[in-house]
């Protein structure tokens, strides 16, 4: 049937209508947040690049937890800035370091916020890679026991979920085997799996302090040219157990949402990433687009290519929004 019997319009007359067609809708659920935790205390200090975003002290990240929580938002994951670095990120997985003291706080003083921590050394490590490095090159298996003292030592802190985001291969079952050994079989893994080595990722480098000394990260981190090579990442993470696979960045990337929502049963997170954020932001204070609109609109654009799940830097102010 076509025009003028067919008339797609008749559908968006008002808005009732309008509502009752809407084929995807977004809600605070959606969301995670992610946070940085900085050491000391009553510590907020504004990040240049990503306005609007802080690296807080526990105190203050359990007030900011806070909100969130009440605003809707089920979880965060946490990003630690440690007060000391080395060759192997062992800042990471020490049982007092920042992000397992987090941990504790939130989980005591914000009990129902769901805390996720993203696992990888590049924060804690001096050279900023993923990865140990030897002679200038990024050691695959060597790095795999890092993750999995750092993951453990997030579960005893009493992390609700894991996410390994360092593009090792062979990271999730190593994960998972040190889980299943240590006494948390129930706990998931949220693994980054199509994770690209993105020029996006740049504003959170300068929050974390995690630029790469030296090189790139294309050895480990995607080919942005690469769909069936993202769905072999996937198809991989979860024969090693993977509960939950992502795909990062979001908006340049919404056909491999698309295609992963094809092709598996699993629930899928999307990470509207550090520099996806900067650039609305930016626009938005330069009066070039409406920053709330184009916030919303990216929003619904990652949901509606398949994510059940949107990490994003705008989460209190879409639930707000939305609330
Ligand atoms: C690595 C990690 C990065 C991000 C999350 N985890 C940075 C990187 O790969 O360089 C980027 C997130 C963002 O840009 O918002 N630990």
């Amino acid at each position: 049937m076509a025009f003028p019997r067919q008339r797609l319009r008749r559908l968006r007359l008002q808005e009732p209508l309008r509502r009752m067609v809407r084929e995807t809708r977004l809600s605070p659920a959606d969301f995670i947040a992610p946070l940085f935790v900085t050491i000391g205390k009553d510590r907020r200090e504004e990040i240049p690049s990503m306005p609007g975003q802080r690296r807080l002290s526990v105190d203050l990240l359990v007030k900011e937890a806070g909100e969130l929580k009440m605003l809707g938002v089920p979880a965060v994951i946490l990003f630690g800035i440690p007060d000391r670095k080395d060759e192997r990120g062992t800042s990471g997985f020490d049982p007092k370091g920042i992000v397992q003291r987090a941990v504790r706080e939130l989980k005591d003083k914000v009990p129902d916020l769901l805390v996720v921590t993203d696992v990888c050394i590049d924060e804690y490590t001096t050279h900023g890679h993923c990865g140990i490095v030897k002679d200038g090159r990024i050691l695959n298996d060597e790095t795999l026991d890092c993750l999995r003292a750092m993951a453990l030592t997030h579960a005893q802190a009493g992390a609700d979920m894991v996410a390994p985001s360092d593009m090792m291969d062979g990271r999730v079952g190593a994960i998972r085997d040190e889980l299943d050994q240590q006494g948390f079989p129930d706990l998931p893994i949220m693994a980054y799996s199509a994770k690209f080595a993105s020029c996006f990722y740049a504003p959170f480098r300068d929050a974390a302090d995690s630029s790469p000394k030296f090189g790139d990260r294309l050895s480990y981190q995607m080919d942005p040219a690469n769909a069936r090579e993202a769905l072999r990442e996937i198809d991989a993470d979860l024969e090693e157990g993977a509960d939950i696979i992502m795909v990062k960045p979001a908006l340049p990337f919404l056909d491999i949402i698309a295609a992963a929502r094809r092709r598996t049963t699993v629930p899928i997170a999307a990470y509207q990433v550090s520099g996806e954020y900067s650039m609305i932001r930016a626009a938005g204070r330069a009066g070039w687009l409406d920053e709330e609109r184009a916030m919303m609109e990216s929003l619904l654009s990652i949901k509606r290519a398949g994510a059940d799940l949107i990490l994003t830097y705008f989460a209190k102010d879409a639930a707000r929004r939305l609330g």
